[in-house]
């Protein structure tokens, strides 16, 4: 037991939790750290799917000793993903286990040659291909471009396990427990919204292929790369991914605003506070300069209203709102009601380009939209508050 969790009878996880790492990717924070996860199944072959990051790796090595027992080799070594984070292990793994032979598709070939300098011993799949292991079979989903091109799903027959790389996963390490049931799952859901809507989000269109590609394999139990594996629930995540990749959105409001000397800050207030008297609770503030991008990304992903407001700066935008633009631009967020306001010193510039950015992505522009000169104006701090009011009437009405 202590050198791997079973999942089911002869199916074990054994992978590693990383607290060292501070940002993921080096950019995404992880507070409480995220696990990488490795499942090592024992049949007449034996089979490891995905491996690990090339750090802590004493411990994963000797947790695949111990349950191989001597003599044991490892078959295979199936490649869901080449990600380093789960493909960092594999030349060391390659050195300890040289009979292995690595299953993953045309992508995964090219670029284990290209990060691993790997060319021999590569088993092709292709999509919809199985592998004999014994009393179980592996069956193979190519699901490119979630979020890698050579990404894709391996499935396990009869036992119902789909191991389904980063799709489902994300960021906190499992302490102890390792399933939906044994560990708290809000936290996780939270944690795998944030780790879709910065990684996997642009890709929406492919989850959604994906998602369609499993149809109707039934699904007993899902073990992502990262996070908790889903037994008792597993429709619950793949229901939540569905709606995700879809942009449906909770009923709320994420009030996002940048301010250098509190003109725009006083305007926010305005904002929170028409929301609050119009009777909503599901606000989330976010001052662009403190909060982490990936927090704002993941609270827009949730909920259906968004209020943003900026300083002018420099003719545009104050620089962290642009860099929240440009990343919703490139993650083409949809279905969502914006609003918007700022202040000027003189020429002004910012409240038009935040105007500019909700029309040209097809977004649905809130009125009124309200840009002061320095200090805003007593009307116009009555505006802001107008604008929270408009707001949840037009989240309420449009799609409850
Ligand atoms: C570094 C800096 C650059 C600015 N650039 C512009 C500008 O290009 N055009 C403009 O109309 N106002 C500009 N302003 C004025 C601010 O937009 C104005 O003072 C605004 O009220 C600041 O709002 P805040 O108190 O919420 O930061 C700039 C201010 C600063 C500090
Ligand atoms: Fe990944
Ligand atoms: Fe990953």
């Amino acid at each position: 037991m202590q050198y791997g969790i079973p999942i089911v009878d002869g199916i074990y996880w054994v992978g590693n939790n990383d607290r060292r790492t501070a940002l993921f990717e080096s950019i995404w924070p992880i507070p409480r750290g995220v696990s990488y996860n490795s499942y090592l199944i024992l049949d007449e072959k034996v089979v490891l799917i995905d491996a690990v990051k090339d750090l802590s790796l004493r411990g994963y090595l000797l947790r695949l000793k111990r349950l191989l027992g001597p003599d044991r080799q490892i078959d295979y070594l199936v490649v869901n993903h080449m990600e380093p984070d789960h493909s960092g292990a594999v030349p060391i793994l390659k050195q300890m286990f040289p009979a292995m032979k690595i299953v993953g598709n045309k992508k995964t070939a090219q670029y284990l040659t290209k990060l691993h300098a790997i060319e021999d011993d590569i088993h092709l799949v292709a999509d919809g291909e199985e592998l004999d292991l014994g009393k179980r079979k592996l069956r193979f989903f190519m699901t490119p471009m979630v979020h890698w091109p050579e990404t894709m799903m391996t499935y396990v027959i009869p036992s119902g396990i789909l191991f389904s790389g980063d799709a489902f996963g994300g960021f906190g390490c499992l302490e102890g427990g390792i399933f939906d049931d044994e560990v708290d799952v809000q936290y996780f859901e939270d944690e795998i919204l944030r780790y879709f809507s910065n990684i996997v989000g642009k890709y929406s269109p492919m989850v959604q292929n994906a998602i369609e590609k499993l149809g109707k394999t039934e699904v007993k139990i899902i073990g992502p790369t990262h996070g908790p594996i889903w037994r008792s629930n597993p429709a619950h995540i793949i229901d939540l991914y569905d709606r995700w990749s879809r942009h449906d959105a909770e009923s709320g409001v994420v009030l996002a605003f940048g301010s250098m000397y509190g003109n725009t800050e006083v305007m926010a207030d305005a904002v929170a506070r028409g929301l609050s008297d119009a009777g909503l609770k599901t606000v989330r503030t976010h001052n662009v300069s403190t909060s982490h991008i990936s927090y704002i990304i993941r609270d827009i992903w949730r909920y259906k209203g968004l209020v943003l407001g900026s300083p002018t700066y420099d003719a545009g935008v104050f620089p962290p709102m642009d860099a929240l633009l440009r990343l919703l631009s490139t993650k083409r967020i949809a279905k969502r009601h914006v609003g918007v306001f700022g202040s000027h010193g003189w020429a002004g510039g910012a409240v038009k380009t935040l105007t500019k950015f909700v029309t040209d992505s097809g977004l649905d522009l809130v009125e009124p939209t309200i840009d002061a000169n320095f200090r805003g104006s007593p009307e116009q701090i009555e505006q802001c508050h107008a604008l929270g009011h408009a707001m949840v009437r037009r989240i309420r009405g449009a799609y409850q």
